[in-house]
């Protein structure tokens, strides 16, 4: 008999974090709606300042000055406009514990940094990385339970999709995945448990200055050798640069998709006819993809702060002000998109802005579209006639930072 597993992964749940980290926000839409109808920029007061960090105990100060933006226009207003919206506040955030990462920096440093790490996510990187990657780690889940009949999407397929897909896009041994999952997640829920969260990533740190010494000593063909090797203007990525960009990738890559790829199997699961439709013509998945991102955003606020004094559709934003802008809202705003609570993938194709707008738009919004894109097709190939599972109660999504179902229990006919 095997001896007991004493590992810190025995036993180790990584979708109960989530699930509490979700919250059980059903449905923000009709407040988001109704602050949007009356004040798309929103002054929220706060009396005294609000902790909106990680920590009581830092020394970063309160928040005191608080705007909500929420309709499209506003929202794509602030997030093309560097110089007066800075990303500087994350440094206060996800900062803490990732280190100093692009999503933090404005130009023109951020420019500079972008350049050399975005050479790694071009179409040349996307090619290599679709069917050995992607493909491959879909086809292992779906294995897993093609043959049951029946699996619960989330636990089974969409959740360990992404990190596993980015521990072989960083080139980490099979032999690692286990612990670099629940060193991932443990990160991705800083919000939950600020202290574990810095425990996993200075573990995560020791990690890969390992792999990175490796890769220093021999080139692989991963990213981390690709990131080893950028160079721009005679600049490189020094060790302490690629850190945080690799801590980066954790919740920017794996928590955003393993959402919005249960939200598009939801969508459709939930609207059987559009998932007839998509069956019957795969030319139709790019439409549903770009539908369920807009319809259920994954991720559904962003920050930035004002830079000086300044004035958004009629109110004044003090310098330093705190702006959390509402991708959920903008996504579902009435003047853009008719019958915006709808999820329909015959709508008329207008750009959503789930992967934000200007200078930071998602560096990875092409994996994540070739991610969901092949798991939609692989779904629909290895596993005929899938349908909700009919035993099973309160299917939903839920959320308000980020959303997506908890589960997602299906039927189908059997490999
Ligand atoms: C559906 C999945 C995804 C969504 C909804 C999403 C969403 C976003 C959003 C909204 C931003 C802008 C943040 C801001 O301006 O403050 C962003 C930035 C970023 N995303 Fe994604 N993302 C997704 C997938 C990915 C993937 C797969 C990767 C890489 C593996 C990735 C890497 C990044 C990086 C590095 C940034 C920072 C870019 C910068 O600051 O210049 N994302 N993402």
């Amino acid at each position: 008999m095997p001896g007991r597993d004493e590992s810190p992964e025995a036993g180790y749940d990584p979708m109960g974090q989530f699930a509490e980290l979700a919250g059980d926000v059903r449905d923000p839409y009709p407040m988001m709606a109704e602050i949007r109808a009356d004040s798309p920029v929103l002054h929220v007061h706060l009396g005294t300042g609000s902790g909106a960090r990680y920590r009581h105990d830092q020394k970063a100060p309160p928040i005191t000055s608080l705007f909500t933006v929420t309709s499209h226009e506003r929202v794509q207003q602030v997030l093309t406009d560097s110089a007066r919206f800075s990303s500087a506040g994350y440094a206060m955030t996800i900062g803490q514990v990732m280190g100093r990462t692009i999503l933090e920096m404005d130009p023109p440093e951020h420019l500079r940094h972008r350049a050399l790490v975005a050479k790694a996510f071009r179409a040349r990187a996307l090619d290599q990385w679709s069917d050995v990657i992607v493909g491959a780690t879909v086809g292992e889940l779906i294995d897993a339970f093609a043959s049951d009949g029946r699996a619960d999407l989330i636990p089974q397929l969409t959740f360990p999709f992404p990190v596993r897909v980015i521990a072989r896009i960083l080139g980490l041994p099979e032999a690692d995945w286990p612990r670099f999952l629940r060193l991932s997640t443990e990160l991705i829920a800083v919000m939950r448990n600020f202290d574990r969260a810095v425990a996993a990533s200075r573990e995560l740190r020791g990690y890969f200055a390992e792999i990175i010494a490796d890769r220093r000593r021999h080139t692989h063909d991963d990213l981390v050798s690709q990131l080893i090797e950028a160079e721009v203007d005679g600049h490189r990525l020094s060790d302490d640069e690629i850190y945080p960009f690799l801590l980066l990738l954790l919740p920017a890559g794996a928590e955003t998709t393993y959402r919005s790829s249960s939200n598009l199997l939801f969508g459709l699961l939930s609207h059987p006819s559009q998932l007839d439709a998509v069956r019957a013509d795969r030319d139709l998945v790019p439409q549903a993809i770009e539908e369920a991102l807009r319809w259920e955003t994954p991720l559904l606020t962003i920050a930035r702060t004002a830079t000086q004094d300044l004035d958004l559709g009629g109110v004044r934003i003090p310098s330093d002000g705190f702006v959390a802008v509402s991708l959920g809202a903008a996504n579902r705003d009435p003047q853009r998109y008719a019958d915006p609570d709808a999820f329909d993938i015959f709508r008329e194709d207008k750009q959503h802005i789930s992967f934000g707008d200007g200078a930071h738009t998602c560096l990875g919004m092409h994996l994540a579209r070739l991610e969901m894109r092949i798991l939609l097709n692989a779904v629909l190939d290895r596993l005929p006639g899938l349908r909700p599972d009919p035993a099973a109660e309160d299917a939903h999504i839920h959320g308000l930072i980020f959303r997506s179902p908890p589960n997602l229990p299906v039927r189908f006919d059997p490999a």
